[in-house]
C-alpha cells in the first residue's frame, strides 16, 4: 500500500499513520509487532477509522486511498530513465550459475516484488514455487532433460534449432541442479472461493508481467537468472505436487554467476525497430 505520509501529517491525521504501521507490521519479515493488541484493533476498524478521519474516499462503495508520487524535473527524469535503461541493458540470461547459496530472505523479497505486478482484476493468478531441495532439483533436471532430449532430437523444427545455434543451448540442463534456487512459476487458471470455482482474467498476461518483475528484481539484487521453458513441462505439476488449477509457466533458476560465466554476444534491436510513435 503506497501512502503519502506527508500529505497525511499535513492534515493532522496522525491516526492514519498508525493504521499503516499496523498494516506494515503484519508482514512477517518486519519485526515490528510489540503492540499486537492495538494492531489487531486498528486493523479490524481500519476502514471506519479512515472514514472518520476523512482520509479515504468511497468510490462505488469501496474504499480508495489517496495516492501520489514524487515527481521529477525534466532533467532528473531524463537522467533517471537513461540510468535505468543502462542498468537494465546489463541484464543477461545466464546459464553458468554457481552453486553459491542465496539466503531465503532474499528469495522472499524477489517473490514479493514479483507479486507486486499488476494482474487482471487484481487476482494475482500465480504461485512461485522456490525449490532449493537437492532431491527435488535433481528430479526436475532429470525430467526436463528427458523432455529436452526429445525436443532437440526431433520435436523442434530445423529453423528453431538453427535459431538456437548462436545461443548455444542443447538438451543438457546442469543449472537445474547447480543453481541454489529454482523458481518454478505456476499460473493459476482459476481459483476457489470456499468450494466454488472463481474466475481469473488475462492469466498469461498477468503471470508474464509478474515474471518480468521477478527477473528485474533478481538483476537488482546482483544475481542472475535463466528463463527456462522445458517443453512440455507438465512433469513439474507432479514433481511439486501442485493442485489442478495450477499450470506450470516458467522455470527460473536463480543464483550467482559462475566465476567464469559466458553469455552469447547478442545485439538488442534499436528503438526504430521496436517502437512506432504516433504524435
Ligand atoms: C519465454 C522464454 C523462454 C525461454 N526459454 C529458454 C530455454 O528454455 N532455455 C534457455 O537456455 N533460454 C531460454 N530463454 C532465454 C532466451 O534465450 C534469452 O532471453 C534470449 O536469448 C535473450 O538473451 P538475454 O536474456 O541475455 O537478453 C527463454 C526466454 C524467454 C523469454
Amino acid at each position: 500500500m503506497s501512502v503519502n505520509y506527508w500529505l497525511l501529517i499535513q492534515r493532522f491525521k496522525f491516526l492514519t499513520i498508525f493504521v499503516h504501521l499496523a498494516d506494515k507490521s503484519q508482514n512477517p519479515r518486519t519485526d515490528f509487532a510489540p503492540w499486537k493488541k492495538w494492531q489487531t484493533f486498528i486493523l479490524k476498524y481500519k476502514i471506519p477509522i479512515f472514514l472518520i478521519m476523512g482520509t479515504i474516499k468511497l468510490i462505488n462503495g469501496f474504499p480508495h486511498l489517496p495516492y501520489s508520487r514524487i515527481s521529477y524535473t525534466q532533467k532528473e527524469m531524463l537522467k533517471k530513465s537513461s540510468d535505468y535503461l543502462n542498468w537494465m541493458d546489463q541484464r543477461r540470461t545466464v546459464r553458468d550459475i554457481s552453486n553459491r547459496p542465496v539466503a531465503k530472505a532474499v528469495i522472499d523479497h524477489l517473490l514479493l516484488t514479483a507479486s507486486t505486478a499488476p494482474s487482471g482484476a487484481h487476482k494475482q493468478p500465480w504461485t512461485f514455487c522456490a525449490v532449493s531441495n537437492p532431491e527435488l532439483k535433481s528430479r526436475i533436471r532429470q525430467a526436463a532433460e528427458e523432455e529436452e532430449y526429445k525436443s532437440y532430437h526431433g520435436r523442434m523444427s530445423k529453423e528453431w534449432l538453427n535459431d538456437l545455434k548462436s545461443i548455444g543451448t542443447d538438451w543438457h540442463k546442469p543449472f537445474l541442479e547447480q543453481a541454489p534456487w529454482i523458481i518454478v512459476v505456476f499460473k493459476k487458471v482459476y481459483d476457489f472461493t470456499g468450494d466454488k470455482k472463481s474466475n481469473h482474467y488475462y492469466v498469461n498476461e498477468s503471470v508474464g508481467i509478474a515474471c518480468g518483475f521477478l527477473l528485474t528484481a533478481i538483476h537488482q539484487a546482483g544475481l542472475v537468472a535463466l528463463t527456462h521453458t522445458p517443453s512440455p513441462m507438465n512433469f513439474l505439476s507432479q514433481v511439486l505436487d501442485r493442485p489442478e488449477n495450477e499450470r506450470p509457466f516458467l522455470v527460473i533458476p536463480v543464483g550467482y554467476p559462475e566465476a567464469a560465466a559466458y553469455v552469447p554476444d547478442l545485439k538488442r534491436k534499436p528503438l526504430e525497430e521496436v517502437a512506432v510513435y504516433y504524435e
